[in-house]
């Protein structure tokens, strides 16, 4: 099992999540948050302009999936987040131990089936 975490602008969300859907990757947590590259959040306003560092608002997409769905995954993202511009985002991937579905304590890849 793989987590990604996808940190994206906000306006790319909705487009992420009914293609992640339609991939039959429907869990998904969806956070907002705020912060900045490596142009510091600037250089999507000012180019070039030395200024302190600026947080911008984005959104954190966090699915957790099987190794199986993880490239369909990252590409579903890709597809939807890219604009091929300075702070279209990053896609973090870690290693997950173990998930617990509550409701029946399934573990493993059978909680996020
Ligand atoms: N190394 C990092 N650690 C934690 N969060 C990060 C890191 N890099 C990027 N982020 C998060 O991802 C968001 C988008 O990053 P961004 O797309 O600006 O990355 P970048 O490395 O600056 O690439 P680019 O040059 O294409 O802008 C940032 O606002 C921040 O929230
Ligand atoms: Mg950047």
């Amino acid at each position: 099992m793989k987590k990604v975490e996808a940190i994206v602008k906000p306006s790319k969300l909705e487009a992420i999540q009914k293609g992640l859907t339609a991939a039959d990757i429907p869990c998904m947590t969806v956070m907002p948050v705020k912060g900045a590259g490596l142009q510091r959040g600037y250089s999507e306003i000012y180019r070039g302009t030395e200024k302190p560092m600026i947080l911008l608002p984005k959104v954190m997409i966090i699915c957790v999936v099987s190794d199986e769905n993880l490239e369909k995954c990252i590409d579903v993202i890709l597809d939807n987040a890219s604009e091929g511009n300075i702070g279209d985002g990053k896609i973090f991937v870690y290693d997950v131990y173990d998930a617990v579905r509550i409701r029946n304590r399934e573990r493993g890849g059978g909680a996020i089936k």
